[in-house]
């Protein structure tokens, strides 16, 4: 499973690129507000995070309502660099918009989907990424790695004829919150995790390697004479 970090802070993104193990990028209108940033230099912090992570897919979302909008807008976004990736809802307008951009050749991430039906119809309108919110589930007290599982499985049933040679359309396990949704996400087959960075460094911990380390250091001490 490839890991991408969920955010739009360019520090955070600075250091998980560092760590070697990243794939791609997500971003959402959310994670740009928190930034601070502003509109007029949306498209400029876009394309740093596209410098940063050069060669690697970096969602950026669309906020148009109507088809043709998302079109144009999925046009211009795809245009400020070639690693960028739209971010498009899944609802009645965009499935045509995602349809119409995969011939053209432009990635769409499809977003916000919670059942297996959207995924299913987001694969066969030409989307390249289908995103799952797995946390966005557990916060109303339902189980979100059971729908990921079925999405996992209904997508994966098929080829779809785009991003065939890409081996797309990958899932992205989306709205991940602890590194147990993210171990689920690997072992239930899902293509991708995307990780905020909190998540991404209590992935690295346990509690036993800290101990581990506690008693290396202790005894390490005794060697070197610095033991109290
Ligand atoms: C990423 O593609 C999603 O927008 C993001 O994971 C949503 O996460 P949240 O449910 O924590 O806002």
């Amino acid at each position: 499973m490839k890991f991408f970090i969920d955010t739009a802070d360019l520090d955070d993104i600075r250091e998980a690129a560092s760590w070697g193990i990243l794939s791609g990028v997500t971003t959402n209108p959310s994670l740009y507000a928190k930034t601070g940033g502003k509109l007029a230099d949306f498209e400029d912090h876009m394309v740093e995070i596209c410098h940063i992570c050069e060669g690697l897919p970096v969602s950026a979302e669309s906020t148009a309502e109507t088809t043709e909008g998302m079109i144009a807008e999925a046009e211009h976004l795809a245009s400020l660099a070639p690693n960028i990736v739209v971010k498009l809802p899944v609802t009645e307008q965009s499935l045509p918009a995602i349809h119409h951009l995969a011939q053209e050749g432009i990635r769409v991430n499809m977003t916000l989907v919670f059942s297996a039906t959207q995924a299913l119809l987001g694969a066969r309108a030409g989307a390249r990424y289908i995103s799952p919110f797995v946390g966005r589930f557990d916060d109303i007290g339902d189980e979100g790695l059971d729908h990921l599982a079925e999405m996992v499985t209904a997508v994966h049933n098929f080829r779809y004829g785009y991003w065939d040679e890409e081996g797309g359309p990958e899932i992205i396990t989306a709205s991940v919150r602890t590194p147990h949704h993210v171990t689920q996400a690997a072992l239930l087959g899902a293509d991708i995790a995307t990780v905020p960075f909190g998540a991404l460094k209590k992935c690295v911990h346990h509690p036993l390697t800290d101990r581990g380390l506690e008693l290396f250091a202790a005894d390490w001490a005794k060697v070197t004479g610095e033991a109290k």
